[in-house]
């Protein structure tokens, strides 16, 4: 009997064939949005020491309070709000976790969500399965910024949710106050809820500071905050990650997050705890990562595209239109396998595969493979 599909549109996430084609081709691979170099060694050996004193049974529900509780006084040192452990604060498997369990709580069948786009591969899937309707907004297609008269058109009756993303994949754009008051604005006296995706919460650079949604006056009171241990301490494999959201959303997120996962892996969750009471593991990350991007983009003016340095994730937009009219999709393979470096297609973040001639590189990794990924970018002329 043939399955009838849920996700008929859906096939291999295209980072799975970058990946692959990456790992087949010998090609550096700067696609897929991964570290390339490892966590802090006192992390592991945390972990290390937490699974052999037998931390391997299943953590409460929520998370452990230890970790609960340390993540609140990080929020509060660098967002000034200082959310209640015991009733705002879940530990999930992964920032992916977070959304789909925040748009399952929220979302209805034939309900309305907005999504600001290019926008991350997980977002449509979680709306789709939950019966709603994605309603696409594109962002500014100059800057990336969110065009607010657009996102006010979009709202109908039918709008339970818009679904968030800074600092933003792909592009790198961070949130402004003025971007805050735009959407506080938008969903004042209106039944809409928000879900923001906020993994890169401390990757940003020149001094550009992300702001939480969670920390806005009006804005916390609706919003879930989904946030990425994984992309913050260069562990994505680990999965794990964290909602924070008012206690009434909180109560309904959980009712979700028990019965897709119930808990979150236990020894990972008291290394973490330990590891996070110091503040400078954490506030020292936007200057780890901008240096790589400095160097990315110092080499990157080398080349011919054209691109403005990125504010915030690990991420790096190239544009390529004025060389060359191929598809990025065609341009992203034949940079795997003939410069050998891999990278992403932009139009793969839109719903309608809208090509503007936008490659995404990924500049978290060793400064040795950034030289020569972009020593080989020198050849970019030839394939184009
Ligand atoms: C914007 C964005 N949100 C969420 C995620 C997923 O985070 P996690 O690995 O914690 O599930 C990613 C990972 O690439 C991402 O780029």
């Amino acid at each position: 009997m043939p399955l009838s599909s849920k996700l008929p549109h859906i096939g291999t996430t295209i980072f799975t064939v970058m990946s692959r084609m990456a790992a087949e081709e010998g090609a550096i691979n700067l696609s897929q949005g991964y570290p390339g170099f490892g966590a802090d060694p006192l992390l592991l050996d945390l972990v290390g020491k937490y699974t052999r004193e037998g931390y391997n049974q299943y953590a409460p529900m929520a998370g452990i309070p230890q970790l609960r509780k340390v993540l609140a006084e990080k929020t509060k040192l660098t967002q000034g709000y200082f959310p209640d452990p015991e009733l705002e604060v879940t530990i999930v498997s992964g920032a992916t976790e977070a959304i789909f369990s925040a748009v399952t709580a929220i979302v209805r069948s034939g309900d309305e969500v907005l999504v600001l786009e290019p926008a991350y591969d997980s977002y449509e899937p979680a709306i789709t399965l939950n019966g709603g309707t994605p309603v696409y907004v594109p962002l500014r297609a100059s800057d990336f910024s969110v065009d607010w008269e657009k996102v006010s058109a979009a709202i109908s009756s039918k709008t339970r949710a818009i679904l968030v993303n800074s600092p933003h994949n792909p592009s790198g754009y961070v949130w402004t106050e003025g971007d805050l008051e735009q959407l506080a604005a938008l969903v004042r006296n209106r039944d809409i809820y928000v879900v923001s995706d906020e993994v890169y919460e401390h990757i940003t650079f020149d001094g550009i500071r992300h702001i939480s949604l969670g920390a806005h006056p009006e804005l916390k009171s609706k919003t879930f905050v989904c946030g990425s241990f994984g992309k913050t301490f260069h562990v994505t494999g680990w999965k794990i990650g964290y909602c924070i959201a008012p206690e009434n959303l909180t109560a309904e997120f959980r009712k979700v997050h028990q019965y897709v996962t119930f808990s979150t892996v236990t020894p990972i969750q008291y290394a973490l705890a330990e590891y996070l009471i110091h503040p400078d593991r954490y506030l020292s990350i936007p200057g780890f990562y901008e240096r790589k991007r400095d160097v990315f983009v110092k080499g990157l003016e080398k080349t011919g595209l054209h691109f403005s340095p990125s504010q915030g994730s690990f991420f790096q937009l190239a544009s390529y239109g004025h060389l060359s009219q191929v598809s990025d999709r065609v341009l992203a393979e034949r940079m795997t396998r003939e410069l050998k470096v891999a990278c992403i297609p932009t139009s793969v973040f839109y719903s309608d595969k809208r090509d503007d001639k936008i490659i995404r590189f990924c500049f978290a990794k060793e400064e040795a493979e950034l030289q020569e990924a972009l020593r080989r970018l020198g050849g970019l002329g030839s394939i184009l």
